[in-house]
């Protein structure tokens, strides 16, 4: 039984990671238009890690009995100046999403329920995990700048990230 505060929370939250996995999803769209096919390849791993976050979410309110609403996604942006750009507005958004799941956390102990506290926890590692991994490619692209060499291995190494689906809730 889920308390319908929490309900109504948790699927904003599920349309947060709907929207999370649009906007890298435009991205990916972005790299291809600009022959980075590497960076594009992160991109989509990305949008299947935000579709499967989305999911976990989805299951969640259906286990604990609570009805998963699906609302309008917005429209992500679909131009930036640079890659270093894309990047930073990654950081910039997954920093919101962390703010997010903080908040979630907070108005689950405001309701003592302990099975979604539980749950987030995945969550709140998995955004220590996400902002580091996007930290780590902007240094790389700010040491990179404009040296068309360094893009260019750049977008190898991102060229081989595959996505590995997250475990199911409750293992
Ligand atoms: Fe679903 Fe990137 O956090």
């Amino acid at each position: 039984m889920l308390k319908p505060k929490l309900e109504g929370a948790l699927n904003l939250q599920l349309n947060k990671e709907f929207y999370s996995s649009y906007l890298y999803l435009s991205m990916a769209a972005y790299f291809e238009g600009i022959n980075l096919a590497g960076f594009a390849n992160w991109m989509r791993v990305q949008t299947q890690e935000e579709y499967a976050h989305a999911m976990k979410f989805f299951d969640y309110i259906v286990q604990k009995g609570g009805k998963a609403t699906l609302e309008v996604i917005a429209k992500p942006e679909n131009s930036w100046d640079s890659p270093l750009a894309v990047y930073e507005a990654t950081y910039e958004h997954e920093k919101f999403v962390t703010q997010s799941i903080d908040d979630l956390v907070n108005l689950a102990y405001d309701e003592r329920d302990h099975a979604t506290i539980g749950f987030l926890q995945w969550f709140v590692t998995e955004q220590v995990e996400e902002e580091a991994n996007v930290t780590k490619l902007i240094d790389e692209l700010k040491m990179v700048a404009d040296n068309k060499t360094g893009l260019f291995m750049l977008d190898r190494e991102l060229a081989t990230r595959v996505f590995t689906p997250p475990p199911a809730n409750n293992a």
